[in-house]
């Protein structure tokens, strides 16, 4: 048996391992670059309006009281989760300052959709067992009981709990609404107050929720509009310090802040094509980020993006979209009708040997992909009693979402 001092070659040398680079001569700091990283409020470009309005919201937890319940809405890209993170921590401080406590919980419920899930999770991120004696355990409680733990956890750690639902329109059940705005008013809790943001890019969510809901959690609302490019550059030049002085060629920040605003300006979308922009340079040994890198690194930002909605669908779901890029590459017109699509589906189908669905499914399944943002759709009356026909546009370009499909080998012999 090996034992700890038997000395072994590399404890010898002093040379490094050779499969490891040690100098990093793009990036100084390449973690400002992440999407999740908080930046300090100086770098925070064009938000102030908003920034005053989540503090309005929140302000009466300053002195122990309960703020009021906010919905925020806005694009993607357009600072929705980092401006209520970053009030919300500030008000964490000046709350402190004051003696109150306040405590928050971030939910994502693209993760936690189901009642059960959130509730467990917001009592878990709140808990403090040395004060309540007691843990949260990740399985084998009932919802009920979750939520008494959850009352308990808040009257005896906190004074106000600020409670972060990101993504809310993917949760399963918004009954957790209900219970958490009315948690004081029903005396399941005492002295704790409870405020909630609800965070989506759905405007329309509200009209998702259920009657019940709908009717009796009254809260603000909130939308953030897109960036425009300079806006987009201005953010990007706040965190210019990621790479080492010089490295950024001069059109390298206005070129991916004019990229990131062309669909409509998405913050994320520009970070992630300077980051991927620096590791492209990186990867082919480069001492700038220059031109060539934005455009390859926009090429590469929109591709992920897509795999990401698009890789883990059925077949059936990539075949319909692969009818629709089809159609959009051969036409003038960017729209088309489902009953277009569903002819292009069906030919397609047959040329790799696939079981045709309805054209009702299909009708269904294009709903669900203008759900996961890859395209949009819209419904137009065709006249009295006529009903609806539903109209579909891709939102990226054809190229880029074909080359997404095609990877995806059952699909590889459509492509001649
Ligand atoms: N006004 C801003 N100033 C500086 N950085 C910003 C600003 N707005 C957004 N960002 C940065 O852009 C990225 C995306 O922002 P954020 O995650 O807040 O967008 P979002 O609206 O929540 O988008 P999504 O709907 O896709 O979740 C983050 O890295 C964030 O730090
Ligand atoms: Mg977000």
């Amino acid at each position: 048996m090996p034992t700890n001092d038997v000395p072994r070659d590399s404890d010898l040398s002093e040379e490094r391992n050779t499969l490891f680079d040690y100098t990093d001569t793009i990036f100084a700091d390449e973690d400002l670059l992440e999407i999740g990283h908080l930046p300090a409020p100086e770098r925070i470009v064009g938000r102030d309006e908003h920034m005053q309005k989540v503090a309005d919201a929140l302000n009466p937890a300053i002195f122990g009281s309960a703020p009021s319940h906010l919905f925020v809405f806005g694009k993607t890209g357009t600072g929705k989760t980092l401006i209520s993170r970053s009030v919300t921590e500030m008000l964490q401080t000046e709350a402190d300052r004051e003696g109150v406590t306040v405590q928050y919980a971030f939910i994502d419920c693209g993760e936690k959709n189901t009642e059960a899930s959130v509730v467990k999770r917001v009592a878990q991120s709140l808990n403090d067992p040395e004060r309540t004696e007691f843990t949260v355990p990740e399985r084998g409680l009932a919802t009920g009981d979750y939520y008494e733990r959850l009352w308990t956890v808040l009257d005896t750690c906190t004074d106000v709990a600020i409670v972060i639902l990101d993504e809310i329109d993917m949760l399963e059940d918004d009954e957790v609404l209900r219970k958490l705005s009315r948690a004081s008013e029903n005396r399941r809790i005492d002295s704790a107050r409870i405020g909630v943001i609800g965070i989506s890019n759905k405007i329309d969510y509200p009209d998702q929720m259920s009657e019940r809901v709908k009717s009796s959690f009254s809260r603000d609302e909130l939308v953030f509009p897109p960036y425009d490019a300079n806006q987009l550059g201005e953010i990007l030049e706040n965190r210019r310090d990621a790479f080492h002085d010089g490295v950024l060629t001069d059109d390298a920040i206005p070129l991916a802040a004019a990229l990131a605003a062309q669909e409509h300006g998405d913050a994320r979308k520009a970070i992630d094509i300077l980051r991927n922009a620096g590791r492209i340079a990186k990867r082919v040994d480069e001492e700038t980020v220059t031109e060539d890198h934005i455009r390859q690194a926009k090429e590469k930002t929109e591709v992920d993006r897509l795999a990401e909605l698009i890789d883990g669908s059925p077949l059936q779901a990539k075949v319909l979209l692969y009818a629709l890029t089809k159609l959009t590459t051969n036409n003038d017109g960017v729209e088309f009708t489902s009953r277009e699509i569903y002819h292009a589906y069906t030919r397609t189908a047959a040329a790799i040997d696939l079981d045709a669905l309805s054209e009702r499914r299909t009708r269904e399944l294009l709903q669900e992909q203008d759900f996961l943002n890859v395209i949009d759709s819209t419904k137009e009356s065709r006249g009295r009693g006529e009903g609806v026909t539903g109209k579909h546009r891709l939102l990226e370009s054809p190229d880029i979402v074909l080359e997404v499909l095609l990877r995806d080998d059952r699909l590889e012999p459509l492509e001649e």
